[in-house]
């Protein structure tokens, strides 16, 4: 079967040439016009890469209209409700689910580099109490290459497989080690007797006067599980913002420390990891149900920048099936936590429901995403507010490491270089400072 092709033409001087069609397993098809610079002398111009794939991955697959989300082949449906953060790890930086025996080699290694050199400790004493914890973050992941520079040679996959694990295990007790050190209580070493999220929260909420495992919620199954499950659904996203990131930095031959520390700075924003914190500031702002109208209006109002946290996605168009599974945990974790009647959760609901019978949303097809309801579950489980990114970061490392484990094992991989559209003077010339 010939391969179907596209031919551009210049209307300009009428040259044209033809380009030909190129797709993955499944998914929408893609023009291959990498040539198009060489063959017609101009390059294409897509702002906010509306229209371009900038790489192939075989990690997750996405289908925005059908609300269809993917890793190595799974539903996120499956995992989330069958599998374990762990296991989910090892799914996307392996390709594979693991053995009942790999699985526990995995979660061996997992805990082997959970700790955090000791040296790494006295890093966190350089940051003022009420540094934002996502500041802390990127500082500490990126300084991590200062401590493994002996296994950064990326040409060695041992050398990549073991960046890799070290950043899935130690981004927990980097995490927790930010809050503690916000409140000014002693860090918590991680223990290998507890799971993935029983010790994070371990590390997070124990106190040298109190044991915590045992005597507190937070080893309670509706919580971990919630835990299990918003890390599952964070886990990746393919070519989202911070990952694409991740991967532009790493076109560099940057070291995977440095190249992690970009991918947090671009999850910190509102538009991407930040939503949820936002979410929460919103709703507090919106305070009551009577006042949602009089904030959707804004939020359509296009000379108003407000604009309806957790709401809308570049790729899901009719729903995030992320939110969808999330709104069910939701609902479990509040029953457990809070009363039914939390008035925050109701405000959320209520919210849902007037802007999904609103025609702008429904005309625009914005739908509640998966950090509408992130966001409040953390909050039922005592995260603080600003941690909320930081939990995000947790889960979307394994997604992020997974992409740059694919990238560096391609037999060529070039710089990520985009080009531009010159939109500033022409040619001028010098004017000496006394004569302007
Ligand atoms: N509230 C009100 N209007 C919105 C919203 C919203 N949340 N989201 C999009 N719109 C409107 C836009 O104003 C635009 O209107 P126009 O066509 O009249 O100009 C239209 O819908 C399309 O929106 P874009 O911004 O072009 O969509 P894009 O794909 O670029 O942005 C994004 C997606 C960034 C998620 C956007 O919907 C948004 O800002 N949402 C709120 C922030 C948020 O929840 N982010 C989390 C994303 S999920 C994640 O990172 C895990």
């Amino acid at each position: 079967m010939s391969q179907e092709k596209a031919t551009v033409t210049l209307s300009s001087n009428g040259e044209s040439s033809e380009f030909t069609m190129d797709g993955g397993t499944k998914g929408i098809p893609v023009l291959d016009i990498g040539s198009l610079y060489k063959k017609l002398g101009v390059f294409t111009y897509d702002p906010g890469f509306l229209s371009t794939a900038s790489c192939k991955s075989a990690i997750t697959f996405i289908d925005g209209e059908k609300g269809i989300l993917q890793y190595r082949g799974y539903p996120i449906e499956q995992l989330a409700e069958k599998s374990s953060f762990l296991e989910v790890a090892f799914l996307l930086m392996n390709g594979e689910l693991p053995s009942k025996l790999e699985l526990s080699g995995f979660t061996d290694e997992i805990n082997d580099h959970a700790m955090l050199h000791e040296a790494l400790r006295t890093f966190f004493d350089g940051f003022h109490y009420d540094a934002h914890p996502m500041a802390m973050m990127v500082g500490v992941m990126g300084s991590l290459s200062a401590f493994y520079h002996s296994e950064l040679n990326m040409e060695d996959p041992e050398h990549r497989r073991i960046s890799a694990m070290r950043m899935v295990a130690k981004v927990p007790t980097i995490a927790a080690a930010c809050y503690r050190h916000s409140v000014g209580w002693p860090f918590v070493y991680p223990r290998v007797d507890l799971g993935y999220c029983e010790n994070f929260m371990n590390m997070m909420f124990s106190l040298p006067s109190q044991k915590f495992i045992g005597m507190d919620h937070y080893i309670d199954p509706v919580a971990i599980k919630a835990l299990n499950i918003l890390f599952i659904l964070h886990a990746d996203h393919e070519q989202n913002a911070s990952t694409s990131t991740v991967r532009l930095a790493s076109s560099t031959g940057a070291n995977p420390y440095a190249c992690v520390a970009a991918g947090i700075s671009a999850l910190w924003g509102p538009a991407h990891g930040g939503a949820n914190e936002a979410v929460l500031s919103m709703l507090s702002e919106i305070g009551s149900v009577d006042r949602i109208p009089e904030f959707v209006a804004k939020a359509k109002d296009k000379n108003d920048p407000f604009r309806l946290m957790g709401f809308g996605h570049r790729v899901y168009k009719n729903f995030d099936p992320r939110a969808t599974i999330i709104r069910q945990t939701c609902h479990e974790v509040l029953e457990k936590y809070s009363n039914n009647n939390d008035p925050l959760f109701e405000l959320a609901l209520a919210l849902e429901e007037y802007a999904l019978k609103d025609e702008y949303f429904i005309e625009k097809k914005l739908y509640p995403n998966v950090d509408f309801y992130s966001g409040i579950i953390y909050k039922a489980l005592k995260i603080p507010v600003d941690m909320f990114t930081v939990m995000f970061v947790i889960a979307r490392t394994a997604g992020w490491v997974s992409h740059w484990l694919e990238m560096m094992a391609e037999p060529d991989h070039r710089i990520g270089r985009p080009r531009q559209v010159y939109t500033g003077y022409d040619t001028r010339n010098y004017i000496p400072e006394n004569e302007r």
